[in-house]
């Protein structure tokens, strides 16, 4: 039986899953040590692929990866068509939307502007509240953008606090908690249940609570 194939968003959340899958009992020695190689072994029934967040979602729909960890962040802003079967409880942290400090965002009649990486997200919050926004796609440093003048707020992500804090914004209103996820192809979910659910039941076993 070849290897079941796990893509594994790169950086904070490939190690993340590195720890947790040795917690486990799978040997990660390779990923530890894996220099410039991007597809590695992970104890003798796993095999992982390194890739950047939005592409672990499209190898595992293509049906080339049987699992993903991905961020619940980039699930919700690029949808697609898998399981979502476990929680990881790492790579926490929310969606918020955030204006400069002391203004007023939902005061006033003008339409309001936001600025975002995540536009589907932004769309969504307020659409949910029947507000009609303008939204405004921004590839990163999302802070920058009320302080410009270019937008009355932001939806982004918050971890700590510390970016909004430095930069003299607060936020408004919490939108949603992001954590790290596993997901599963439909097509190998059905033809190898077994080893699947074996895996993700030895992961669940040591999640931190
Ligand atoms: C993320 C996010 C915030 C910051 C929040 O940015 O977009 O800017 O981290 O973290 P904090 O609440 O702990 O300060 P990232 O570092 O991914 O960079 P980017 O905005 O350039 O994408």
């Amino acid at each position: 039986m070849k290897p079941l194939r796990i893509a594994l968003t790169k950086g904070r959340l490939e190690s993340s899953t590195a720890k947790l899958m040795e917690k486990a009992g799978l040997d990660c020695s390779a990923l530890h040590d894996k220099g410039r190689r991007l597809i590695l072994p992970v104890g003798d029934s796993l095999e992982a692929v390194l890739a950047k967040a939005g592409d672990v979602i499209t190898y595992l729909e293509h049906g080339v990866c049987d699992l993903g960890v991905v961020g619940k962040d980039v699930i919700m802003e690029r949808g697609g068509q898998f399981f979502e079967i476990l929680d990881l409880k790492f790579g926490k942290c929310g969606f918020a939307l955030a204006a400069p400090k002391g203004a007023d965002f939902y005061g006033g009649y003008g339409g309001k502007t936001i600025a975002t990486k995540y536009p589907n997200v932004a769309r969504r919050f307020f659409q949910g509240k029947n507000m009609d926004v303008r939204v405004i796609k921004i590839e990163g440093s999302v802070e920058l953008a009320p302080l410009l003048g270019l937008a009355d707020g932001i939806v982004d992500l918050v971890e700590t606090g510390a970016t909004l804090r430095e930069n003299g914004l607060m936020v408004v209103e919490p939108v949603a908690e992001v954590s790290a996820r596993l997901i599963v192809n439909a097509a190998s979910l059905k033809l190898r249940k077994g080893e699947i659910e074996d895996l993700a039941a030895r992961l669940e076993a040591r999640l931190d609570k």
